[in-house]
């Protein structure tokens, strides 16, 4: 089925939006590119609005020949494609952002190549992990995981789940790591292999919310956290083993929006209520999201913390003591860092529809094919050069053997178009915001090698992966006799 791309809907989005964010009394940070006069206009029609700051909204060209200063072009010719490439100096200026918070802890699922871990580190941030592999990709960056954070008094790493796997509660018991458990199971486990151990819990507080809802992780139909109603019994099944709750954590969702995410507050302070003076941290978990879209909007970092620092307060004042307040984002930090350049290799027609089809496909980037997800496109022609080209409507796909391949899509699998500049064999695209849970979930399907992975700072382009080869693909295979 072919549906063409709904301005309106993208402006309906927006404005709700906007008058969500009224309702918060904001708003946010002027953050460069351009802002949506049109909304401002609407908007200042509207009654009982107030607008205290400009809305920041980036715009999304449709024709980009560089990235972070270095040609696209030449990025490709001289690392292939497809190709992910970085911007270092991104991640650091989003980690900067959020240095309101105590501490900074990156989910690392949503990019956990080692070059980037490492600079996550030097910029200040901590690291939450969700398997022993993500562990050992920590512990290779170099994060401590016992004492670490610019004040040096916060675990490094967290291992973060809902359950233990045989491998990971070896590695958590074997190097005393922090747990944050996500189910009841999880604190008899690690009390019958660690007894006296300081644990978090990661709470369901029975509402969540999220881009898509394969990633919200609240309510009743997620499998995600010990709900809420269950603490008590936590309680004591921790108290069998001598374990302490000394954190506790909630994350609803990923890529939700301010009311959701401020509802967490009240929850948190609830359920603090309940577990007492033992706790030293709360953590808000991540769920930020980004703009992917025009006319979409950056979250007001500041309005957010706010509402954190004032719940983090009362807390701090019921128990007694200072509590730290920390944040676990994935997505905010590397998800407008990270492209995904790939080469067109055919133009074709199917009736009325145009597609462009490149070496690039749902293999590199799956978030099109799994939530519907919008990645704004950009052609670079391919002497790099920025001509004016006629625009037309064409649908995106990659070279994979299966229909659902296609980068323009909405949930629920509907082919839709876009509108860009005339691309030709040879020419560059540009998915862009695709740093987080692009390059993580790519995969090989299709046998198809992962791509490289460049990164790029102070100027220069570095390898930091290298592209998969054959050898790759089947290493560990064997034929039996
Ligand atoms: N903390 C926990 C416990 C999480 O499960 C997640 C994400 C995060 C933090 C970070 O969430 P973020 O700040 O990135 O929203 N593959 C999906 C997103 C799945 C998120 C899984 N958990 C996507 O491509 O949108």
């Amino acid at each position: 089925m072919y549906l063409g791309e709904n301005g309106d809907e993208v402006w309906r989005k927006s404005l709700r939006d906007f008058l969500l964010i009224g309702e918060f009394t904001c708003f946010g940070i002027l953050r460069g590119t351009s802002s949506p006069a049109i909304v401002i206009l609407v908007l200042s029609l509207l009654p009982n609005t107030t607008i205290s700051m400009i809305l920041d909204s980036p715009s999304f060209s449709t024709t980009q020949t560089q990235f972070a200063g270095k040609e696209v072009a030449e990025l490709a010719r001289q690392f292939g494609t497809p190709l992910y490439v970085y911007n270092a100096a991104m991640i650091a200026q989003r980690i900067a952002d959020l240095a309101a918070f105590d501490a900074v802890r990156y989910a690392q699922k949503a990019c956990g190549s080692l070059a980037i871990l490492d600079r996550v580190r030097r910029a200040g941030a901590v690291v939450d992990a969700v398997s022993a592999g993500e562990v050992r990709r920590a512990l290779a960056a170099g994060f401590d995981p016992h004492h670490d954070g610019p004040a040096g008094d916060i675990p490094g790493i967290v291992y973060t789940a809902d359950i233990f796997d045989r491998e990971s509660l070896d590695l958590v018991v074997e190097m005393g790591l922090h747990v944050n458990c996500g189910s009841p199971d999880m604190i008899e486990q690690l009390g019958q292999r660690r007894p006296g151990a300081e644990v978090t819990l990661r709470i369901n507080p029975g509402f969540g919310h999220g881009h898509s809802q394969k990633t919200n992780t609240g309510g009743e139909q997620s499998k995600h956290g010990i709900w809420h109603e269950q603490v008590d019994e936590c309680l004591s099944k921790a108290d069998r083993y001598g374990v302490t709750v000394t954190g506790l954590h909630m994350h609803i969702g990923s890529g939700t929006d301010l009311e959701h995410l401020s509802q967490v507050c009240q929850a948190m302070e609830r359920i603090v209520g309940l577990v007492g003076r033992t706790v030293t941290t709360i953590s808000t978990g991540g769920g930020l999201p980004v703009p992917y879209k025009t006319g979409e909007t950056f979250l007001d970092i500041a309005r957010y913390h706010e509402l954190w620092d004032a719940t983090r307060n009362r807390i701090s004042e019921s128990l007694g003591h200072r509590v730290r307040l920390e944040i676990e984002p994935g997505r905010y930090l590397v998800a407008e860092a990270g492209s995904l350049i790939a080469e067109v290799r055919a133009v074709k027609k199917m009736g009325s529809n145009r597609f462009f089809l490149l070496d690039a496909g749902f293999n590199d980037l799956i978030r099109p094919a799994m939530y519907g997800s919008h990645h704004p496109i950009a052609v670079c022609p391919q002497d790099g050069q920025e001509h004016e080209r006629p625009e037309v409507d064409a649908i995106v796909g990659g070279p994979l053997c299966e229909s659902g391949d296609i980068f323009t899509q909405r949930e629920g699998g509907f082919v839709v178009s876009r509108r860009l500049p005339i691309a030709n064999v040879g020419d560059y695209i540009v998915l862009g915001n695709a740093g987080a849970y692009g390059f993580a979930m790519s995969s090989n399907y299709n046998s198809k090698t992962r791509a490289a992975e460049v990164m790029i700072e102070d100027g220069e382009a570095k390898v930091i992966r290298k592209r998969e080869t054959y050898a790759d693909l089947v290493r560990g295979e064997t034929i039996p006799a």
